[in-house]
């Protein structure tokens, strides 16, 4: 997707995107180590993105009240962290999500900045989490409510429902998220943070309700469209990302 955007951009040649593989205790010594090797910056993904924050010489405001970035570039003057994960969300919703009532399964890092964008913009969050201790401690820190899922989850109640959890990524489905086929509708949004793969239950079961979908790769190409642009300065072609991220 980052190469077949950066060839679109005409930086083919000059710039290349990489995957590295690095486990926590090595993550400080190897990101001291990029910036020497050419490296203009990194998108950085689980499980470093708080450790990206805490090693970085300025964070974005947004970052620091997500508690994570997703993306660092290499400056002169150091290394500066940002979050592209909460605006590369709200641009893959098809609505805006302003006054709606949001539903966010699940309490993880990946849930922070879903539930930060949301709030940011204005939607009536609720969080449930299969754990509801960490769902009723995400929702105080960001000043939203969570519910339980006694009998299942209320989801016509929502306009909007994100799936941050795992359920899908390697099994697990509508019943880990104490969802039924009958839960969507054609007036709902479903987002479904997994990506990989098949098709997920969550997104299978949502539009044969009728509700718009946006499946996790969807949400992986805003994030690294956002990325690209904060590193080269220009727009990528989306088009391509997307094009690129799906295999077409
Ligand atoms: P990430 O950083 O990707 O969000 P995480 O912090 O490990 O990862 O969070 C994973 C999320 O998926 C959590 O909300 C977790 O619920 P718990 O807090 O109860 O662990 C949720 N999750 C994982 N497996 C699940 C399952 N089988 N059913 C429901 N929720 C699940």
């Amino acid at each position: 997707m980052q190469n077949a955007a950066i060839e679109a951009i005409g930086l083919a040649g000059e710039w290349s995107y990489e995957a590295i593989d690095v486990a926590p205790d090595a993550f400080e010594r190897r990101l001291g180590e990029m910036p020497g090797e050419g490296f203009v910056g990194a998108n950085i993904t689980v499980p470093h993105k708080e450790a990206a924050l805490a090693l970085s010489d300025r964070a974005s405001t947004d970052s620091r009240e997500i508690g994570a970035a997703n993306v660092l570039s290499f400056e002169p003057g150091g290394v500066a962290a940002a979050n592209t994960d909460a605006p590369g969300f709200l641009a893959a919703l098809p609505r805006s999500p302003t006054g709606t009532r949001a539903l966010v399964l699940g309490a993880g890092g990946a849930a922070r900045a879903v539930v930060w964008a949301l709030e940011r913009s204005g939607a009536r969050v609720h969080i449930w989490n299969r754990t509801a201790e960490r769902a009723a401690a995400l929702a105080a820190e960001f000043g939203v409510a969570s519910v339980a899922a006694e009998g299942g989850l209320p989801a016509a109640e929502f306009e909007l429902l994100v799936n941050t959890t795992t359920v899908g990524m390697a099994g697990g489905g509508l019943e880990d998220l104490h969802l039924t086929p009958d839960s969507f509708g054609s007036t709902q949004v479903v987002v479904d943070l997994v990506y990989g793969g098949a098709e997920t239950e969550l997104i299978a079961a949502s539009r044969a309700g009728g509700a718009a979908t946006v499946d996790g790769l969807e949400v992986l190409v805003r994030q690294g469209f956002e990325s690209l642009r904060i590193w080269t300065g220009k727009d990528p072609p989306l088009r391509v990302m997307r094009e690129a991220a799906r295999g077409a």
